[in-house]
């Protein structure tokens, strides 16, 4: 039988792998590998999704017009320029599909998120990783990398795995450099754990070729929804409306996300919260010899010794039903990704770890 050959690049994608959520032979399990809000949603997203069940013989809207205008209401917006996918990954995967192609190149940083890669190859494109300095994204070496084939250069700001950030003034410098008709994708999937932080709404305003992306599966507690934005000039968002489907998010969706962006009483309470714990997860592990980069995210990039402590140590919280994140993939092999989780969990991870220390040191820390 001949082998029915796809387009270029596809059989080259690694396949995305998920945050695990099962041990096996274990029954209870805490998962903290997924960066999910552990306090979910609110009672009035949950009241939204509780009417959702008398229409679903129609056809959702195609053009998302009222959560795009609660979207723009609540961040003082042009609704015009919003555009909502299939979560951002979605809205991440329409510019990709837009703007490049075979002979093309994205450029990301190397411990960026594991979908820049996997978009590039999706669309034939050459995807070039960047190194970072300290974990953070290195703006000289990501304006140092683009050439006249560079279409697209994505940042996560703040980024996933690492959890650092850069500042307004490096991301308008990293923008206004790239080379003509080249896109900045600044994903904000963690922006509203950064108080006061506009996701890059500003430099969506002053330059036209930048793309702001922000997401429901975050602080809003919706990662099982699958709903997701972007912001851009009138023309991106024009260009990016022709490559969506046009039923492309459900009558659910819609409505459960409009009750969840109008509800910032809930994303404020889970902003303190998260920083509460947060703080207080990483001095326990520093007190404990795991140390860590400031985290402006909802996950804490712990630091081990090797590779081989880091996977000493997830074996170990494994086994006590503790669920996080191997980040080898991302080119972080001595480190584990915790998301913060409620109380209880944020303790019960310190403290396995701190059991987990004193027993792969034979006794002292
Ligand atoms: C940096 C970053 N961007 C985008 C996404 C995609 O989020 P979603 O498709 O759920 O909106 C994630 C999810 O983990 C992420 O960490």
């Amino acid at each position: 039988m001949s082998v029915i050959a796809p387009q270029p690049g596809i059989m080259d994608i690694e396949l995305y792998v998920g945050g695990s959520s099962t041990v096996k032979g274990v029954t209870e399990v805490v998962k903290l590998s997924s960066n999910e809000n552990p306090l979910g949603t609110s009672d009035a997203v949950k009241a939204a999704h509780g009417k959702t069940g008398h229409n679903l013989h129609r056809y959702p809207s195609t053009d998302h017009a009222a959560l795009r205008a609660a979207i723009a209401e609540v961040h003082g917006l042009d609704a015009e320029r919003i555009i909502c996918g299939q979560g951002s990954d979605e809205v991440l995967q329409f510019v990709t599909q837009a703007y490049a192609g075979v002979g093309d190149e994205i450029v990301y940083p190397e411990h960026g998120f594991s979908m820049y890669p996997i978009l590039a190859k999706m669309v034939g494109a050459t995807p070039i990783a960047v190194p970072e300095r300290e974990r953070t994204v290195d703006v000289d070496a990501m304006l140092a990398a683009c050439t006249d084939k560079t279409k697209i250069v994505f940042i996560a700001n703040p980024g996933n795995p690492t959890g650092t950030m850069l500042g307004g003034n490096d991301v308008a410098r990293l923008a206004d450099g790239l080379p003509e008709g080249c896109i900045l994708v600044h994903d904000g999937a963690y922006t509203e754990y950064v108080q006061g932080f506009d996701g890059g709404a500003s430099l969506v305003e002053a330059l036209d070729n930048v793309v702001m992306t922000r997401t429901f599966s975050k602080i809003y507690g919706l990662g099982g929804l699958r709903v997701g934005w972007g912001y851009a000039s009138k023309d991106i968002i024009g260009v990016l409306n022709r490559v969506r489907q046009p039923f492309n998010l459900s009558t659910v969706q819609l409505a459960v996300a409009e009750a969840a962006v109008r509800d910032q009483e809930w994303v404020t309470k889970c902003r303190a919260e998260n920083a509460r714990l947060r703080a207080w997860l990483a001095e326990a592990l520093a007190e404990i010899g795991v140390p860590s980069d400031t985290s402006t995210t909802n996950f804490i990039l712990a630091r081990f010794a090797d590779q081989a402590e880091a996977e000493a140590c997830d074996d170990y919280l494994k086994a006590e039903g503790l669920i996080v994140r191997r980040v080898t993939g991302y080119g972080l092999p001595n480190c584990l990704r915790i998301t913060v989780g409620d109380e209880p969990s944020c303790r019960r991870v310190a403290h396995t770890i701190g059991n987990f220390k004193v027993e792969y040191h034979g006794g002292s820390k």
